[in-house]
């Protein structure tokens, strides 16, 4: 039974964002959604977020930078330039990442950069051990620190470990491809409870890991080490709420003012993503393309306005994508603008929520075409800001949302007559079509939100440690 504890979370960022101006150090909390769904956990008593404050921080400041973020209940493990170039660039980015979206081509398999990963688990492992009791509860996130719930369970063999990993899980035949794929699959089996987005992911993990590791499969449970290790889908939401009233907030209201009257009777398509070659940018681009080429009708009628959200930008498989984006949105806009119109409005940056919301609520259609994507919570976030019941959603079929998000227009990403044939469809559904589905989708996306998947597993992972200790005392 789990008593009075602590939670501990630990991920590879704090959820703030740390940027140093005139030699000042600014926090910012981050709005993301695993922020605020574990916002009601982290800030709550002793409880603690434990993570990198995203930018190398000299010895000398680094004092000052603890205390800051003490006060908001945060710990940070700081890392050296050539740590985050090695275990977050290199290993996490440059092999995980890849592999675990199915592109094994673009992943750089070199052994530095799997010494650097074990090192920086190992940090991470040492500034949990100093603030961990044994009644606690340790919850990690995602892919880059897969060895923690192993290197904590060593030295802490009672304790309470749960591991989500918000990116997909790959089949065994591509996981079987990183030379170091036992010793990642032993660091994860050192949770008692490990949750995916969907059902299929946890399914390739649990064929992975009772293929390389002496364990016994029973259902989804796997007996390992004398322990039993539970592994089970738990689909994120988002904060569904907070993106339904922010529609009606003043500063969204006069945004969504002036991006209307900018529009003039131009319909719109939005996409947003961070820059990632996951997110299927190009293909999304080809599609478009191929729509104005086949129906000129739609020229000085449509429009797609792509964000694209700066990420990663010193690994060079993500330079590069971002050379070809630029060079495609222009031929594209080139070919086809008129002198009153732009096909595509394209935006390398970042926007503030409200914004956000803004442009969620105005645009007719939103584009969500990822080769694979573990959830996708934008897809998510647009249904939720359609207070209106109207627009539609295109969705890939390889997103995890597309599991739950069924009303969408579903897509394979790999087929670009289908996603330009799914706007078509779009562009033209009737009203009492789009009313229809969204009104499906909203109710799915109200009600499986952020704090309900937060409860699950944490009321999952207090299940599983109770039927062990009750299993340890028979
Ligand atoms: C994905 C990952 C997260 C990661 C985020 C942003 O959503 O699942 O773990 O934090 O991308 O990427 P970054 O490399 O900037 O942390």
């Amino acid at each position: 039974m789990i008593t009075d504890s602590k939670t501990i979370i630990v991920s590879n960022r704090l959820p703030v964002k740390i940027t140093e101006e005139n030699g000042v150090y600014i926090l910012s909390p981050s709005e993301g959604g695993l922020a605020t769904g574990l916002g009601s956990i982290y800030k709550n008593g002793n409880n603690i977020w434990i993570g990198w404050p995203g930018l190398e921080i000299p010895l000398e400041r680094q004092d000052e930078v603890r205390e800051k973020l003490a006060g908001l209940n945060l710990v940070p493990v700081f890392l050296s330039n050539e740590e985050i170039s090695l275990y977050y660039e290199g290993f996490s980015n440059e092999v995980l990442w890849p592999v675990f979206h199915y592109l094994v081509t673009y992943a750089n398999f070199e052994q530095l950069a799997w010494d650097y990963y074990k090192v920086v688990n190992d940090k991470f492992k040492a500034e949990v051990l100093k603030h961990l009791s044994a009644d606690d509860v340790v919850w990690i996130h995602d892919y880059q620190l897969l060895l923690l719930p192993c290197l904590i369970r060593t030295t802490q063999p009672e304790i309470t470990i749960g591991f989500f990993q918000h990116i997909p899980f790959p089949s065994f035949e591509i996981f079987r491809l990183i030379p170091w794929r036992e010793e990642l699959i032993a660091g994860m089996l050192g949770a008692d409870l490990l949750g995916f987005h969907t059902f299929d992911d946890a399914r390739h993990f649990l064929s992975a890991a009772s293929r390389l590791s002496s364990s016994n499969l029973l259902d989804n449970v796997l007996i390992y080490k004398n322990r039993q290790v539970v592994v089970e889908a738990f689909p994120m939401g988002i904060d569904s709420d907070k993106f339904d009233s922010l529609t009606r907030h003043e500063k969204v209201a006069k945004y969504t003012n002036s991006f209307k009257a900018s529009l003039k009777n131009v319909k719109t398509i939005l996409t947003i993503d961070r820059l990632d070659y996951s997110k299927g940018i190009l293909q999304r681009l080809q599609a478009f393309e191929l729509l104005l080429e086949q129906h000129p009708e739609y020229i000085g009628k449509l429009a797609l306005y792509m964000v694209v959200v700066p990420s990663r930008d010193t690994v060079p498989k993500y330079k590069e994508l971002k050379d070809q984006i630029d060079q495609f949105v222009g031929n594209i806009n080139a070919r086809f603008r008129t002198i009153n119109w732009v096909p595509i409005h394209y935006f390398y940056r970042s926007f503030s929520i409200e914004f956000l919301s803004a442009i969620y609520s105005t645009a007719d259609i939103c584009l969500v075409t990822p080769m694979r994507d573990g959830m996708n919570l934008v897809s998510k976030e647009y249904v939720a800001s359609r207070t209106t019941d109207d627009g539609v959603l295109i969705l890939s079929e390889m997103a995890g949302a597309s599991r739950e998000l069924t009303d969408a227009l579903i897509v394979n990403p790999n087929n670009i007559g289908d996603i330009k044939e799914a706007i078509v469809k779009a562009v033209n559904m009737p009203p009492e079509e789009q009313n229809r589905r969204m009104r499906s989708m909203r109710a799915i996306v109200s009600k499986f939100n952020i704090h309900l998947w937060v409860k699950n597993f944490m009321d999952k992972l207090n299940e599983v440690k109770t039927m062990q200790e009750s299993l340890h005392t028979k």
